[in-house]
């Protein structure tokens, strides 16, 4: 899969290591920054233009990383079609994918250490929607609230 990734100050040593570890598993990887450590930078910068993406569907997921993964979330899920959230575990990092077709996994580069992201970025990546009526039925309403 073409997987968009961003962060900000707060997450950009774990986008580098994590930007290597999804190329590992065999998906392509587009940055869209930080590219560089400013620690006066704004995850807004970074995010958007990520959740544009997924929402225009120029990459088919994404991962956003800031200091909690919270600003992240908040940005993200502001752009229409994008179904972000902060994971912090495991079952929620597929779950999220099977039951609510979740598309830009958020990370707290200050919370989640490097193996514990990796293994929400695996369960995230391995998973898909299930396409069950009552999984689709949900999802309809919430993106009725995007009209
Ligand atoms: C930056 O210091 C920090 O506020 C940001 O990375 C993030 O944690 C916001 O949610």
């Amino acid at each position: 899969m073409k997987i968009g990734i961003a962060a900000d100050h707060g997450g950009f040593e774990l986008k580098e290591s994590l930007k290597k570890f999804v190329e590992q598993l065999g998906h392509e990887v587009k940055d869209f920054g930080a590219f560089a450590l400013d620690n006066a930078d704004d995850y807004p910068d970074y995010v958007v233009p990520l959740a544009r993406a997924v929402a225009a569907q120029d990459v088919v997921r994404g991962i956003a990383v800031c200091g909690s993964g919270v600003g992240a979330a908040i940005a993200a899920n502001k752009i229409a079609g994008v179904r972000a959230a902060l994971i912090n575990d495991h079952y929620s990092a597929h779950q999220g994918v099977e039951h609510d077709d979740l598309n830009i996994l958020c990370i707290g580069g200050r919370v989640s250490g490097i193996m514990a992201a990796q293994d929400f970025v695996e369960g995230f990546l391995g998973a898909n929607f299930t396409g069950e009526e009552r999984h689709k039925r949900r999802l309809q309403k919430v993106s009725d609230l995007e009209k």
